[in-house]
């Protein structure tokens, strides 16, 4: 039987394949702070951590972070990290569609497009997973693709870069009709070998995901064009979703 493509793609290849698009996740981390207003100590879970590039920091700067996330290879990277830099994290392999834990947190992190991956009802599971997580008042933050620009074919993108392993060819085509967008990323390395991976993931708008939060007994409170908390607008960057657990 052929694995699902979010169990293959998220190995040692990405870091290479995906690390050029990434920001400083110190930075990043710095702003969710900012924007979530997160009390010193809160407990804090990223979902879909991948090699802990925001839970290291979060951790670092005293709040209790767990890190979730399907992928072994990503979290053999992350764990290796944190022990280096003596981060202390815990760690959990799981299913964002099975991982729940009542009440146990002050906010929920969702970093870098890692909410989508699924069918829409295991999507949605994910939404319920993370209220049923989240303390009374507690937050949600996805960072997501913006619908808007997909819609508008503004994704739609061919870009070759240079990297320090050699050329990345990035291709992003969104479907209108499925509203999934498939971002393909091949490397060339000098001596001519190629690595490649795809990315299939579901773009929802600010109205879908205002229903499946509300739905999930939570409550949109504000939206942003970036982490930088610039205005959503339909050309934003990123749609920043915040929503609070009623
Ligand atoms: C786009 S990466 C982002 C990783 C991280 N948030 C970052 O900013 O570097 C998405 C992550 O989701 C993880 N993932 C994919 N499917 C998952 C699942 N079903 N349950 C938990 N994590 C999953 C992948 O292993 C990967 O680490």
């Amino acid at each position: 039987m052929t694995r699902p493509w979010w169990e293959t793609i998220f190995d040692e290849r990405y870091p290479e394949l995906f690390g050029p698009l990434e920001r400083d996740p110190e930075e990043e981390v710095a702003r969710i702070v900012g924007l979530l207003s997160l009390p010193s100590g809160a407990s804090v879970v990223d979902l879909g951590c991948g090699r802990g590039r925001h839970a290291i920091p979060l951790s670092r700067r005293g709040y209790r972070v767990t890190g979730v996330d399907l992928s072994d290879k990503m979290l053999g990277l992350a764990r290796e990290r944190a022990l280096r830099e003596g981060a202390s994290i815990e760690w959990v392999r799981e299913d964002m569609r099975k991982f729940v834990r009542r009440g146990a947190f002050d906010a929920c992190l969702s970093l870098f497009t890692s909410f989508g991956f699924f069918n829409d009802e295991e999507n949605e599971l994910v939404i319920g997973n993370v209220a049923k997580s989240l303390k009374e008042g507690g937050t949600l933050l996805l960072d997501l693709r913006n619908a808007q620009k997909g819609l508008a074919g503004e994704e739609d993108t061919e870009t070759t870069v240079a990297v320090p392993s050699g050329r990345l060819r990035l291709r992003v085509r969104f479907d209108r009709a499925t509203r999934r967008a498939r971002a393909e990323h091949e490397l060339t390395r000098p001596d001519g070998i190629r690595i490649s991976s795809a990315f299939d993931v579901r773009i929802y708008s600010e109205e879908e995901l205002t229903g499946m939060l509300c739905r999930s007994g939570m409550r949109v409170t504000v939206v942003h064009g970036s982490l930088d908390g610039a205005p959503f607008t339909p050309g934003a960057e990123r749609m920043v979703v915040i929503a609070k657990r009623l």
